[in-house]
């Protein structure tokens, strides 16, 4: 019978495109199918993620249950991978003996032959080295489903902000060089893939060599993406402020295929902050960036990560963050409470904020950006909007799902002549928004004879 694999994923989008690389590759190589639950599978793998304490206690927790399945099976087999597993190592078959392998984000592909040498020599494998960019060399093409594909254009992070983990895990900054992107998306579009999300930690850092030797650098690459017949929107994720230089800001203008929502993690609004996190910027510069994309696209939204409660944030400094967040007019966003992750430079500052103080400033911060989130999507209504169907809906089968060019999921309600495809755009008619999605019909249902 065809053996089955489960992959569980924790953390970031890099981490999902990683794991559907990993079943693509499992496919493809050990013949191995998707399993539907961790019940039905031969293999069990934790992509896992350590930004965060809770994250990576979760690994664990799940690693006690998955131990269950083993005893009342023990031919499972259970592999570790992703962030917690890099920075672990050796260290997670001594804390749960009866995982069989540990691999890193940039070993994935070497999963079919860490599977053979344990069916072989039936002892554990764990290879979390960094060998630079093999990786990509070595896997699969990816199988496409919906309109919308990822593409790791860069991986690893070098900027070491003080309370962060990624660097460690992940490795440096590394590019992948411009005409593999360009192949891989050139395939995607073939496939019918009509938007592109690029993916890196530091997605903006991206240089690549070209031909002749000189050096491409994001502006230029998304430039050379827009050329692609088929592909119609390009995203990014995650740029980093300090790398959006003057060309990319006017990309924005030569290449309307950039989509008119930019997300620019800015962490913090206090530049006392900025400075004690090493993020290498200045409210004033953030602010700076934010105006001139907008004076090209009065449109833009703009959502971020933030992190509340870092060592030594005081109320003025929270009330300089709430206000930036005002000034901006922050899109939804991701917010956390600063947790101090082991080996990082932060990690040494006393925790000097109580818990319920840094409780109340998280909802407080929450509650201003789901305002503004709010505020967004009922200007929406009783607009046009061109959206890029991507399925059926998940909660109403008889209703298409898709996105607008502004990263928003629209429920959309057809009749069996309206001229809606999926994969297809089509311009619909916003009928009514929730806190978090839109309602809409297609324009051309509304026009009655
Ligand atoms: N490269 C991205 C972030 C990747 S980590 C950037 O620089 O913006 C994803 C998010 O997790 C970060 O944006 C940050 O908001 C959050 N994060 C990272 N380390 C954290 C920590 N120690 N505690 C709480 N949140 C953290
Ligand atoms: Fe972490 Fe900073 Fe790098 Fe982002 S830029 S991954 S927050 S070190
Ligand atoms: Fe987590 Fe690693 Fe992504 S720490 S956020 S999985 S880069």
């Amino acid at each position: 019978m065809q053996k089955k694999v489960f992959i569980r994923t924790f953390g970031c989008q890099m981490n999902e495109y990683d794991s559907a690389r990993m079943l693509d590759l499992l496919e493809a190589e050990s013949g191995y199918a998707r399993a539907e639950s961790p019940e039905d599978a031969d293999l069990i793998l934790l992509n896992t993620c350590s930004v965060r304490e809770k994250a990576q206690e979760k690994v664990f927790s799940d690693l006690g249950r998955i131990r269950k399945l083993k005893n009342a099976r023990p031919g499972l087999l259970i592999g570790v991978s992703g962030c917690v597993a890099s920075q672990e190592g050796e260290t997670i078959i001594r804390r749960a003996p009866y995982v069989n392998l540990v691999f890193g984000p940039q070993t994935f592909h070497r999963l079919p032959a860490m599977i053979k040498a344990y069916e072989r020599t039936g002892s554990p494998q764990v290879d979390i080295s960094f060998p630079e960019i093999e990786k990509f060399d070595h896997l699969p093409p990816a199988k496409v489903e919906v309109p919308v594909a990822s593409v790791t254009i860069m991986e690893g992070c070098s900027h070491f902000c003080s309370y962060c983990i990624v660097p460690y895990t992940r490795g440096k900054e590394i590019s992948r060089p411009l005409e593999d992107i360009l192949v891989e998306i050139a395939g995607l579009a073939d496939q019918g893939v009509k938007e592109i999300l690029l993916l890196g930690q530091n997605v903006n850092a991206w240089r690549g060599i070209m031909d002749g030797g000189e050096k491409a650098d994001f502006a230029l690459l998304v430039e050379y993406i827009a050329d692609i017949p088929g592909i119609e929107r390009i995203r990014f994720v995650t740029s980093h402020p300090t790398e959006f230089s003057h060309r990319l800001i006017e990309a924005y203008s030569r290449v309307p295929k950039l989509v008119s929502h930019l997300y620019l993690p800015a962490q913090h609004g206090s530049d006392r902050i900025l400075a004690a996190m090493k993020r290498g910027y200045t409210t004033l510069e953030y602010k700076s960036i934010i105006r001139r994309l907008k004076a090209i696209r009065p449109d833009l939204l703009v959502s971020s990560d933030f992190i509340v409660g870092f060592p030594g944030e005081t109320d003025a400094d929270f009330e300089a963050m709430m206000r930036f967040i005002d000034e901006i007019g922050f899109d939804n966003s991701f917010s956390f409470l600063y947790s101090p992750r082991p080996g990082t430079p932060a990690a040494a500052l006393p925790m000097d904020i109580p818990l319920d103080v840094r409780k109340e400033r998280l909802q407080r911060l929450q509650a201003k950006i789901d305002e503004h989130t709010r505020r967004y999507n009922a200007a929406l209504v009783d607009t046009t909007q061109r959206v890029l169907i991507e399925g059926r809906s998940q909660k109403n089968p008889g209703q298409f799902q898709g996105k607008t060019g502004s990263n928003r999921v629209v429920h959309i309600t057809v009749k069996d002549t309206s001229p809606v495809a999926i994969g297809d755009f089509a311009d619909i008619y916003i009928t009514d928004a929730t806190n978090y999605a839109l309602r809409g019909i297609p324009a051309a249902d509304r026009i009655v004879a």
